[in-house]
């Protein structure tokens, strides 16, 4: 067994070290199991992995609760073993995901910034077991997170027994990074006290009573990160509208000269924007988002970046790298909070954030679908774009025009599901351009969302529909021709594509 005196500053604690066996033994059918981790990120592994052994033997199976998506080792491996029952609150495995879609496995889709607060209320019952990676263990016995924060101070604080990894690949300079805050629940709630996105606000540790660690383990697996995609032609074309955009805000007095604080989205696209605002000429940025990538990085390289604030560090491998190679200079820009603070709402709302999240989907009349795929399949979960997009100073949705080579129109009559209605939208942006819907009545929308937004090869199909559907309705508030709205989707899933004629 790897030696991890050294992190467990506090002498009583070393009885508690075992291996990741006996650890895994203690969890029993149907208990509620919350983990730290967000994204590939600070999530436990060894403890994970020996009970995914286990379940292959006994075959049981638990709730998982995380912070959000994270690494194989946790939900590649219990859904493998079939041994989840229930999973919140994001997820983004490919054999979870299966299972999801199958009726496998009860998925709860929630909005990142509630579960921490839904598990103090109640809502959800309580954890019974929570298991936390650590870089170690202070002398008074409290627990020093790693690279990511999620819900895992509201788990420790619910559950009656945990189980703390330490992972000796970590690195012990992550201590200082962490802003841990949990807010009062009502009727006691006060103002979150965080004005600037540089106020620290807590305290670097997570604080937990010795007696619930019940057990500490041993763990030498990095954070498995997923690789960075390449950057596409429409990715570079998203992401310079968005420039031309911001120059439009500034030039009009609508955004100061080093914008508001970003908040930036998961995936190929996001990736492709925080790119392109890397090389934009603006400097003295803010970043008040979920999680902070590679481009955070160049943005501090480039010293474009005054600070940045998150929940999750998920760079890719070459990022994490970097950031380990780097960490003393990242480490005084940069700040780990519960995703409770990271996607909170209010303070969303107080810094002026902008929100930029990539659609699925979305309508002609501004509503948009970031969760489902063709109505009933669950891609990946709605994450913290809705955290965002309702709160913004201004919300973004960014989307390749089409999809599958050009079968599928990600701009359609009508969403196949709504996670952002029309009333969280402001602006628009695919390859071919921008759509600005601010004040405008969901006609006048649908015809600068046509006309902007629009691959060609479905603009006709869509000026049909609109036209056809203001005279049949009278030209209606939101005219809709309800028996064709959603046929866009159903010939996709009977004839491959969206297209008329196949
Ligand atoms: N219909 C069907 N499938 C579609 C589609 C559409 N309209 N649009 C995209 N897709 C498919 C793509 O073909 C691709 O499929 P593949 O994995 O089989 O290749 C997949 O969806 C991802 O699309 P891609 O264009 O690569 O986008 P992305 O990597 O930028 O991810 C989301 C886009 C929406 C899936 C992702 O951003 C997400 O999960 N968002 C929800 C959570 C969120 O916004 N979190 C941020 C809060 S901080």
């Amino acid at each position: 067994m790897i030696d991890i005196k050294d992190r467990v500053r506090n002498k009583a604690l070393h009885s508690k070290i075992v291996t990741a066996e006996e650890a895994a033994a203690i969890i029993k059918p149907n208990m509620n199991v919350g983990v730290s981790g967000f994204t590939p990120s600070g999530y436990p592994k060894a403890v994970p992995l020996a009970l995914a052994e286990r379940m292959k033997k006994e075959k049981f199976k638990i709730n998982l609760w995380t912070g959000a998506s994270v690494g194989s080792e946790l939900d590649g491996a219990l859904s493998e073993a079939n041994g989840i029952s229930r999973r919140l609150p994001y997820q983004t495995n490919k054999s979870l995901r299966n299972k999801i879609n199958n009726g496998e496995i009860q998925y709860v889709d929630l909005h990142l910034s509630h579960v921490a607060q839904m598990v103090r209320y109640g809502f959800l019952d309580k954890v019974d077991v929570a298991i936390v990676e650590a870089c170690a263990i202070t002398e008074e016995g409290y627990i020093i997170p790693t690279t990511s924060l999620g819900n895992t101070a509201s788990y420790v604080q619910s559950a009656d027994i945990v189980i703390v990894e330490i992972n000796t690949t970590q690195p012990l300079e992550l201590e200082g990074m962490h802003d841990v805050y949990i807010p009062m629940d009502p009727p006691n709630r006060v103002p979150i006290p965080l004005i600037k996105i540089n106020d620290r606000i807590g305290t670097t540790y997570i604080p937990v009573d010795h007696d619930k660690i019940t057990y500490i383990v041993p763990c030498d697996r990095p954070d498995v990160t997923r690789s960075l995609s390449e950057i596409s032609d429409d990715d570079l074309a998203i992401s310079s509208n968005l420039i031309d955009f911001f120059n439009s805000e500034v030039k009009h007095g609508r955004l100061p000269k080093n914008l508001l604080p970003l908040q930036s989205g998961v995936g190929s696209v996001a990736n492709a924007v925080t790119a392109g605002i890397v090389r934009s000429q603006y400097t003295h940025l803010n970043v008040y988002t979920e999680v902070i990538q590679d481009g955070m990085f160049d943005l501090i390289d480039a010293g474009k970046l005054d600070f940045a604030s998150g929940t999750a560090l998920s760079p890719s491998p070459e990022g994490l790298k970097r950031f380990y190679e780097n960490i003393d200079e990242y480490r005084n820009k940069i700040l780990l909070r519960p995703q409770e603070i990271s996607n909170n709402p209010g303070i969303a709302r107080r810094l002026g954030v902008i929100a930029m999240n990539t659609a699925i989907e979305f309508d002609i009349y501004g509503n948009v679908n970031s969760s489902h795929i063709m109505g009933s399949k669950m891609m990946n979960g709605i994450g913290g774009s809705g955290d965002f997009a309702r709160n913004g100073y201004l919300t973004i949705f960014f989307t390749k025009s089409t999809a599958k080579n050009g079968a599928i129109s990600s701009i359609v009559p009508m969403c196949s599901h709504v996670d952002h209605t029309e009333h969280d939208t402001d602006v628009f942006i695919t390859e071919l351009g921008i759509a600005d819907v601010r004040g405008l009545s969901p006609k006048e929308r649908a015809r600068v969302i046509i006309n902007n937004c629009v691959h060609p090869d479905y603009k006709p199909m869509l000026v049909d529909y609109l036209e056809r559907a203001e005279k049949e309705t009278g030209f209606a508030h939101t005219p809709n021709l309800l028996d064709e709205a959603l046929s866009w989707h159903s010939r996709f899933l009977s004839t491959k594509s969206m297209k008329l004629n196949g």
